[in-house]
């Protein structure tokens, strides 16, 4: 192991410094109204920041209404929603994080039930919760899967108005103050839809082969950068596979990353999956291995020459500690492990042995566990 852990080492990116490797992944809360983030999302982001992360993300924002995933989906698409998103943005800066947000279009996966509602796409049947279905739109005509509504295949026309929205939610996520903006290009959402050849069917300029299916996801790229400084990183969430016969492969996803470095994204982070349901890889039937999409990662940075962010069943220090030294990826991107322990960044700074003694921790909760693990390791009184 080195000195000082990789893990804890600082990572500039252009115009910041991340102070450790440590991301939290976004992660939906499907509590907004009306898009607006709420004290659920505050209580939620304070956790990871005082838990240690060096970034944190903002989950899956819509940048139109019809974008978001379920009706309790944060969303950018009004300057009304900038203020709630700026307190979170705030949140990590206080703790010395940098904050970040993942703009989105769920295309045809949107107007679905939360989760713990069974995921579906919304009927009447959800109206009596208040959650009224919309009309999804995608690249051509074909649905998510059986039962799934077909989605209103988008003109030409429709996909520049499109554009221009995520070029409007980059502007909103700067006035916020974020840091970093990510563009959500995974998990089977409108841009991924763009790029499979299993859900692009178009004939035109944006579909047919490898570089008109990119077409959508360069010119939002292209649009963003345009209007998110130079000196805040960009980066990119991709399914590097769909894991389906036909789908989108590796070797296309680093085609993509090469196209991406070129327009000015500083970061891959590589998901997969989802394509044709509501869960991606990570959540299939069976586990997958730890670290499962780390290959990846590790393929995209070496092939593309472009930093990438490992997520995927990472869940230990070592674990993400080995997949810096094996020079897989710069970041490890962490989600149900940060919901379960949202201190495992100081916990994991421990068992690497970079923080002896809580000098990482926030002094209200270090002075006391100094002293607690101090009196712990005395010989126990007798009776
Ligand atoms: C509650 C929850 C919400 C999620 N929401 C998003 C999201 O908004 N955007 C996204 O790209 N991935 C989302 N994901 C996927 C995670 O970011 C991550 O890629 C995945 O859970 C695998 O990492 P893990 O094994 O550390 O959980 C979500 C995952 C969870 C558990």
């Amino acid at each position: 192991m080195p000195e000082k852990p990789l893990l804890f080492t600082p990572l500039e990116l252009p115009g910041v410094t991340a102070k450790n490797r440590i991301v939290v992944s976004p992660m939906c809360q499907y509590a907004a109204v009306d898009g607006v983030a709420t004290e659920w999302h505050f209580a939620h982001h304070h956790r990871f920041a005082v838990g240690g992360a060096g970034i944190g993300f903002v989950e899956a924002t819509g940048v139109e209404a019809r974008g978001r995933i379920t009706p309790g989906c944060t969303g950018i698409w009004t300057d009304a929603q900038v203020p709630a998103l700026a307190e979170i943005a705030k949140i990590y800066r206080d703790h010395g994080a940098l904050s970040g947000i993942q703009i989105a279009h769920a295309g045809r996966k949107a107007s679905a039930q939360r989760p713990w509602h069974g995921s579906g796409p919304l009927s009447t049947a959800d109206e009596a919760r208040g959650d009224i279905a919309w009309q999804p739109v995608g690249p051509s005509s074909e649905a998510v899967s059986a039962g799934w509504p077909a989605p209103h295949p988008l003109s030409v026309d429709e996909i520049r108005d499109l554009v221009g929205k995520w070029a409007d939610a980059a502007r909103r996520a700067l006035a916020a103050g974020f840091d970093i903006v990510e563009i959500h290009g995974a998990h089977g959402y409108l841009i991924h839809s763009f790029l499979s050849p299993l859900s692009n069917r178009r004939n035109d300029a944006y579909g047919g082969d490898l570089n008109r299916r990119m077409r959508f996801a360069l010119e939002v790229t292209e649009a963003v950068r345009a209007v998110w400084p130079k000196d805040r990183p960009l980066f990119y969430r991709t399914s590097a596979v769909d894991g389906i016969d036909g789908g989108v492969t590796i070797e296309d996803t680093v085609a993509l990353a090469k196209a991406l470095k070129a327009r000015g994204v500083d970061v891959i982070d590589c998901s997969s999956g989802g394509l044709r349901g509501s869960s991606t890889l990570a959540t299939g039937r069976a586990r997958p291995k730890l670290g499962f999409q780390v290959p990846y990662a590790e393929r995209v940075r070496r092939e593309a020459d472009i930093k990438t962010m490992a997520v995927g069943l990472i869940v230990d220090a070592a674990q993400a500690e080995e997949i810096l030294e094996r020079k897989q990826a710069d970041l490890i991107a962490l989600a149900r492990e940060l919901l379960y322990n949202p201190f495992w960044p100081l916990h994991a700074a421990q068992a690497l042995g970079a923080d002896a003694e809580f000098a990482a921790w926030p002094e209200q909760y270090g002075w006391y566990l100094t002293r607690r693990a101090k009196a712990l390791a005395l010989p126990e009184a007798a009776d």
